[in-house]
């Protein structure tokens, strides 16, 4: 049985909730602010734990009262924090985060997130059927590093480029699995594409991006699209009422590489993650609503038919 192990970004998400976002150049009334242990990584490490499989997280935090209180939460919640250092001189990172009618809007500040290096993610020995996964809150370079190491022994390599930005041909030829949504999508394509778009739309799209790897298009509401070996699977979402969106992306990738570093096939993979992010949006925060492996098993006993399969 694999392990995963996440070079990532671990925050402190400080939320403010209002009924409505304002508009540019606008102040509105807000309801309550409250704060979250969140960070694309850290939520991806949390998810992976809380499913039963040893989760090793690389990062950094800064060494103020934030990273105390993050370091205490994801140690409860399973994850093995060896290779996450305190950081002398900087900040533990921020997400400053509206919500409003469960959708979010998210300015990070990567503040100690910013000086992962190639250092910190040399040294975990990763081995054949682990899982390596990373997403764009750390330097790039840490990441082309981490997944060179990965793959130098055989490690499954799964990136979430998010949030969007450029990346070279070199670190995305690092990638086995790529996860990321529909505005990454579009940026990483140079393609204009909107939710309302088919299926089919996102099909074309990241065919750009399959050569020799999985692409997943996470569709919100409307579940996931893979491409395997240039072949569209297609995972309906679930019916929910969301309340929170936040973290929902990240559950979803943990889910995958928990389900993966196990040896389950693609396919159930996918629905699982599914199944799983669809409880995470129904929960307030990010890190603090990954759900356990009993609760994922208690919504894939109500799988409906066809899910996972060609559609
Ligand atoms: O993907 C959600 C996460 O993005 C939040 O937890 C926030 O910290 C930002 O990194």
């Amino acid at each position: 049985m694999g392990r995963v192990f996440v070079a990532g970004s671990i925050n402190m998400d400080v939320v403010a909730t209002a009924e409505r976002h304002p508009r540019i150049g606008e102040t509105v009334a807000g309801e309550a602010v409250l704060y979250f242990p969140g960070g694309k990584g850290a939520n991806q490490a949390v998810a992976s734990a809380k499913l039963g499989i040893a989760t090793t997280l690389i990062g950094r935090l800064g060494a103020d009262a934030f990273g105390k209180e993050l370091r205490t939460f994801l140690a409860g919640q399973g994850v093995d924090l060896t290779f996450v250092r305190d950081t002398d001189g900087a900040h533990s990172s921020t997400a400053i985060i509206t919500l409003a009618n469960a959708d979010n809007t998210i300015v990070v500040v990567p503040g100690a997130n910013g000086l992962v290096d190639a250092d910190d993610v040399a040294a975990p020995v990763l081995a054949r059927g682990d899982v390596a996964v990373s997403q764009f809150e750390i330097p790039l370079p840490a990441i082309a590093a981490f997944f060179r190491r990965a793959r130098a022994v055989g490690a499954t390599t799964i990136l979430n480029p998010a949030p969007a930005k450029q990346a070279d041909k070199a670190l995305l030829d690092l990638v086995d699995i790529l996860v990321l949504n529909e505005t990454e999508l579009g940026y990483l394509t140079g393609t204009g594409l909107r939710d309302s778009d088919t299926p089919e739309r996102f099909s074309e799209a990241a065919r750009a991006l399959g050569q020799g790897r999985i692409v997943c298009v996470t569709l919100g509401k409307r579940g996931v699209l893979a491409l395997v070996d240039n072949q569209p699977l297609l995972v309906p979402g679930r019916e929910v009422k969301a309340v929170d969106t936040t973290g929902a992306g990240d559950c979803f990738v943990g889910a995958l590489a928990s389900q993966l570093a196990i040896g389950k096939p693609l396919g159930d993979a996918l629905a699982y993650a599914n199944a799983a992010a669809s409880i995470c949006v129904q929960r307030m925060g990010a890190a603090p609503s990954m759900p356990t492996a009993d609760e994922v098993s208690a919504v894939l006993s109500t799988r409906r038919p066809g899910e996972g399969r060609d559609p």
